[in-house]
């Protein structure tokens, strides 16, 4: 069969290793592999190009995704659907896989409704599909808040000050909450609940009298103060998906941490860095077997299909259970930090 690829939304250093897993897969089947390029947007404009496994093979420790990414959404143009539908076509498709988040892997949810045969890899940071343990790049993300944490402890410490660090995840709370439990923060605020900058400074203060010299909080993109009327937000100016940009939560934390507490405070944003850089090795084993398993649902014939981990097992759910609801942090860990000071 001739399989069709993409990938879309934020890239990951999972990306291209879940591409990688498919295209040997593929050929090993004797299928063919075509890369549509930049998401969406490659299928709109007909663009695309043959992949062979000499050009992945190299991709196992490569962050990103060699066939680029976009945030084009075709049910947000005049014609988009009808146009995607016959590129496809003209393309000679049999099956479609697409790399991605909700958005992207919502846009395959909508053409399966029009016939278009799709499969899904989760694929996102932020780890907020439903239905799977992990997203592809979570892993890999979390490895840098952890070490991004760890170098801000060791700084913080010989300042002795407050060290706020602020964390991708839109809406969800899970690279925040799992990077502050990794890099031992003492205050991890999820938007999953809002916070009450009031307790935030008298926690602090209590550690710093109880004889801690310095500390860290980590505080999510999308966290919202009870002060505030909303997520603090870096671009009010909203994507094809409807999605503002957020940014600036650490640095209005770090202002009235200090302004409050007396505590020097100092701010970073990691950004982008979170998304960049090689895949680590557990990020390597789950991206290869979700590209085995997507050449796998194509070949049952079972599409509409999204591939998912639970536990050990490596299996799949209907994209619509996969894209019912973004899911949250419990409310159940919401708090685990606590338990600890
Ligand atoms: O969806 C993944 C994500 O990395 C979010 O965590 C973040 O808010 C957003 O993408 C940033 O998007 P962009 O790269 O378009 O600025």
């Amino acid at each position: 069969m001739r399989i069709g690829v993409l990938t879309g939304g934020g890239d990951s250093p999972g990306t291209n290793v879940a591409l990688r897993a498919l295209v040997l897969r593929a050929a090993k089947r004797d299928h063919q592999v075509v890369a549509f390029l930049d998401g969406w947007k490659g299928v709109l404009n007909g663009e695309f190009r043959e992949l062979v496994p000499t050009d992945v093979r190299e991709l196992i420790a490569v962050g990103g995704t060699i066939i680029g990414s976009s945030r084009t959404n075709p049910f947000n143009t005049e014609g988009g659907p009808e146009l995607c539908i016959r590129q496809l076509r003209e393309a000679k498709v049999d099956a479609l896989i697409t790399i991605g988040g909700d958005d992207t892997n919502g846009v395959a949810h909508r053409l399966a409704e029009h016939g278009v045969k799709v499969v899904g890899i989760p694929q996102t940071i932020d780890n907020d599909l439903g239905a799977t343990d992990y997203s592809v790049g979570f892993h890999s993300a979390l490895h840098t808040v952890t070490e991004a944490l760890d170098r801000l402890r060791t700084t913080g410490h010989s300042h002795h000050r407050v060290m706020v660090c602020e964390i991708m995840g839109r809406d969800s709370g899970w690279l925040t909450l799992f990077g502050g439990l990794a890099g031992g923060a003492d205050i991890i605020l999820l938007p999953e609940e809002h916070f009450d900058i009031d307790t935030v400074c008298a926690e602090l203060k209590r550690l710093h009298q109880e004889g801690a010299d310095y500390s860290i909080v980590a505080v999510a993109e999308g966290a919202v103060p009870q002060e505030l009327a909303g997520q603090v937000v870096e671009e009010e100016e909203r994507d094809a998906f409807g999605h503002v940009r957020l940014g600036g939560i650490g640095k209005w934390l770090a202002q009235e941490i200090e302004k409050r507490t007396g505590l020097e405070t100092r701010d970073v944003t990691l950004g982008h860095l979170q998304r960049g850089g090689p895949p680590t090795a557990a990020e390597r084993v789950l991206a290869t077997r979700m590209g085995i398993k997507a050449v796998g649902l194509c070949e049952s014939g079972q599409f509409d299909m999204m591939v998912v981990v639970r536990g050990l097992e490596i299996g799949a759910v209907p994209m619509t259970e996969a894209l019912q609801q973004n899911r949250m942090v419990p409310p159940e860990l919401v708090h685990l930090n606590e338990l600890l000071g």
